[in-house]
């Protein structure tokens, strides 16, 4: 095994998932100001260290992916954050996207921007303790209108090239096409896009000849659209969850992590249970594991309020629920 498959590998250690602490500025600024957080660079180092501070997280995170400024920030106890994650056995990603952009031949979709100086800031990401990365594009769902192969196709191209840059400067890659949740298509055309989607990336990384056995693939659930009016039961998500991805992914790829995308925490674990015991009861080929940023945050985010007082209660949380999403991992 080469060292690069061995380290994506070793993201799927029993029991253990990854946590999404990379927001952008705007993102975070935004996540934090609904639950009332006024947001700068300091208060985001301390969102920040809310998580990754928090003692015992090791028990149940193989890796945390975290945006650039976190890299170079250090956390309360003064030590710089992929120093301390690494000295607990937590390896530090990083999201080296750029953010999307709307696309000029189809103005309603998005297109993921960041390669034009990416070898360079790689060896940045490298020196600073990156070990993986991320790079996320976006799938949005209209009826049968969108995603157009045109948009599907363009971001494929673009994960291809991350995927080959991040493998040559020695990361391993995390190749994120979301299905966006938002929308009222039902959950069979979420399992179509899916797979779809899939087809495409995995067709297009052939043609750029990416390694497979180091790559990860992060992708959405199969869930009827979030303003659709259906609940879906995890039967059911496990069921079109596990068919897409059967049909779409190829078995010599490291693992299959999932992003929460809007799901309330509890419905984001019951989830992944039954994904999990699924994919188990159809010989799935890959190991699989969570990489969520809001199911996991939310009920610690609302605790904290950005307060001293209440970071010890909003930890207990985070590593209440953190204990959930991993006890979902074992069938
Ligand atoms: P959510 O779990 O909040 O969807 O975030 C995961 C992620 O990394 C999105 O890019």
């Amino acid at each position: 095994m080469t060292d690069l498959v061995s380290i994506a590998r070793s993201l799927f250690a029993p029991g253990k998932g990854l946590l999404a602490a990379d927001e952008s500025v705007a993102t975070a600024t935004k996540r934090l100001a609904s639950y009332g957080i006024g947001a700068g660079e300091e208060m985001r180092r301390q969102f920040r260290d809310l998580f990754l501070g928090a003692e015992g997280v090791e028990q149940y995170l193989s890796g945390i992916i975290l945006f650039s400024e976190t890299l170079l920030e250090k956390g309360n106890d003064k030590k710089l954050f992929p120093v301390s994650l690494a000295a607990r056995g937590i390896a530090p990603g990083i999201k080296v996207d750029l953010g999307t952009e709307p696309m000029s031949e189809s103005p309603e979709e998005l297109i993921t921007q960041g390669l034009l100086d990416l070898p360079q800031r790689l060896l940045e990401y490298k020196k600073q303790g990156g070990v993986f990365t991320k790079w996320r594009a976006v799938v949005r769902i209209d009826g049968n209108q969108l995603p157009t192969a045109l948009s599907v196709h363009e971001n494929a191209k673009r994960l291809a090239t991350y995927a080959k840059e991040v493998q040559s400067a020695g990361l391993v890659p995390i190749l994120e096409p979301e299905v966006l949740f938002a929308g009222n298509h039902s959950r069979q055309r979420a399992r179509e896009v899916i797979s779809e989607t899939c087809h495409t990336l995995f067709s297009v990384l052939e043609e750029h000849s990416v390694d497979r056995a180091s790559i990860i693939l992060k992708t959405s659930m199969a869930l009827s659209g979030a303003d659709s009016g259906k609940k879906d039961t995890p039967v059911e998500v496990a069921e079109d969850t596990v068919a897409a991805l059967m049909e779409s992914v190829p078995s010599q790829i490291a693992g299959v992590v999932f992003l929460s995308g809007g799901q309330t925490p509890d419905q984001a674990t019951d989830n992944l249970r039954a994904i999990t015991e699924r994919a188990h009861a159809m010989s799935a080929p890959w190991p699989l594991t969570f990489s969520y940023a809001r199911a996991l945050q939310e009920e610690a985010l609302a605790l904290w309020k950005g307060k001293e007082e209440n970071i010890p209660a909003a930890r207990v949380v985070f590593l209440e629920r953190l204990a959930k999403v991993s006890a979902a991992l074992h069938i």
